[in-house]
Formats: structure tokens, C-alpha cells, sequence
């Protein structure tokens, strides 16, 4: 199948794997988990983000032959060039809030073809709501389709932030926080994403990967918020950035602070 000719029979499709993860996620919630450190005791992958990724993977490879797939526990490719179809997941975001409130996490899929996004797609699995589209087709969950957001200045809404960002002062944040209306921390970019895209939060600043705003990245530009490094410059898709979305008042705003 084309991708491109087809959009909306593909955003069909991803919504319903996501709809299977989700029921997949929910049969072990009650269940001891398996948790794994990483690079520390707050970073933390889990039997249900492996599984998930390992099930996401085959579903994309089984629909897209073209495809290659960065996926953050690795199951996927090396993918070194953002040619061709690239499809970019984070099968479990905010495992921290997963493993310890068994809340505020998220699933995430994206798909870019030679470096333009097309598809994006976060699913809070909690309350049960995915938000997902892209520039062809808009930003719906389930069949609502969001509206722009206000472009409203750093004074005048909420801030997400990172936690170590916000402690260790990177980028005056702390002086940016004062200016805004107030700082909130959930600890999952994508749901930190989606109180942007629903106009809950006029901002959120952190350190990413790319499976951490590769979907949000989509949504966000696709509803004209501006998703950026935070000194302005644009993001690499193949590395870690500190990343800033945000209306485009409010990156002026930040921007004139730390400039
Ligand atoms: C993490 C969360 C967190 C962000 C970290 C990410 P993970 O994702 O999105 O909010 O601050 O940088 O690594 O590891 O739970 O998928
Ligand atoms: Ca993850
Ligand atoms: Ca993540």
C-alpha cells in the first residue's frame, strides 16, 4: 500500500495497534513487573516496554516493507539517515511513572519519509485517549479534531520542565519559571506533549531523545507550535536535544531570556 495515498487507512491501522498494546498493558498492570536499571535506578526499562516494542516492530515491519525503525529498548535498526521511511517509537514513555504510579505514561509512534513528518501518535494509556494525525490530516483524538492552540506569552500559561533541568538552572530556567504563570513536572514528554497540543501548558522544556518528541514533534508543528532546541536552532533527529515546544510567543519569550 502507498502510505502517502493512503493516510487515513494508515492512521486507522496505528490507532488500532495502539489500541492492542494498550489492552496488552492493562492485562499486566496488576502484575509484578519485571524492572531493569539502565543507566541508573531513575531510568528504568520493563518486560512491558520490551514487549511492547517487540510487538510494535512486527506490525510496522508487516505493513511497511520499506521500513526502518529506531526504537528506544533497540529492537529495531541502526538508523543513521532520516532517507526513506522512518518510523520512530517509544513503546513505553514515562516508565518512571509507569513502574511507581502505574500513571501518566505514555505509547508513542511517528513516521517520517525523507525527514518530513507524516504520521504522529501519542496514546495516554490511562485515560485512554490518543491524539494523533499530522499535516495532511490534523490532530484528532478519537473523533475530535484539536484546535490551534492560543498563541499565548510565557506570562500568561503554565510551563512543563524537566525536573533535573529546572534543579541544575540550565538555561536560567529558574528565572524563565518565575516569568511564566507556573512550573509543572509530570515525567513523560509525550503526556507533557499533549497539555501543549490541548492548550493546557503554553510550553515544556527537556532533555530528549528522539523517540521522546519524534510524534509529539508532528502534532505540535501541525497545530503551529513551534518545537525547537531551546536556544532556537532546529532539532536533530537522530540524537539528544535539549527540546522546547511551545506557542511562538512564548519561545520569544524565552528566547529574549536566555539570550
Ligand atoms: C523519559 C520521560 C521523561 C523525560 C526523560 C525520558 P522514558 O522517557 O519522557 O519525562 O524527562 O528524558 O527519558 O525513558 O520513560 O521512555
Ligand atoms: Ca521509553
Ligand atoms: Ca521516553
Amino acid at each position: 500500500m502507498n502510505i502517502i495515498e493512503n493516510l487515513w487507512q494508515t492512521d486507522h491501522i496505528i490507532r488500532d495497534w495502539l489500541k492492542e498494546v494498550r489492552e496488552d498493558i492493562l492485562s499486566e498492570l496488576h502484575d509484578p513487573l519485571a524492572v531493569a536499571e539502565k543507566t541508573s535506578r531513575k531510568d528504568l526499562v520493563t518486560n512491558v516496554d520490551k514487549a511492547n516494542e517487540k510487538k510494535i516492530i512486527k506490525a510496522i515491519r508487516s505493513f511497511d516493507s520499506q521500513a526502518k525503525i529506531l526504537g528506544e529498548e533497540g529492537q529495531g535498526d541502526q538508523v543513521t539517515s532520516m532517507q526513506g521511511h522512518v518510523w520512530i517509537i517509544d513503546p513505553l514513555d514515562g516508565t518512571l511513572n509507569f513502574v511507581k504510579q502505574r500513571d501518566n505514561f505514555a505509547v508513542m509512534i511517528a513516521l517520517y519519509i525523507d525527514g518530513k513528518g507524516i504520521l504522529g501518535y501519542i496514546m495516554d494509556v490511562m485515560r485512554n485517549r490518543i491524539y494523533g494525525g499530522g499535516p495532511s490530516l490534523g490532530v484528532f483524538t478519537q473523533d475530535n479534531e484539536l484546535t490551534k492552540p492560543t498563541n499565548l506569552h510565557l506570562r500568561d500559561g503554565l510551563l512543563g520542565v524537566s525536573g533535573p533541568m529546572l534543579i541544575h538552572d540550565k538555561y536560567h530556567l529558574q528565572a524563565i519559571d518565575e516569568a511564566s504563570s507556573g512550573v509543572r513536572i509530570i515525567g513523560s514528554a509525550g503526556i507533557e506533549f499533549i497539555q501543549v497540543l490541548t492548550g493546557k501548558q503554553n510550553g515544556y522544556i527537556s532533555h530528549l531523545m528522539p523517540w521522546d518528541f519524534a510524534a509529539g514533534k508532528i502534532l505540535a508543528e501541525t497545530l503551529d507550535l513551534s518545537v525547537t532546541k531551546v536556544d532556537g536552532t532546529p532539532v536533530d533527529m537522530l540524537s539528544s536535544n535539549d527540546v522546547l515546544v511551545s506557542t511562538k510567543d512564548t519561545q520569544k519569550d524565552i528566547l529574549n531570556m536566555i539570550r
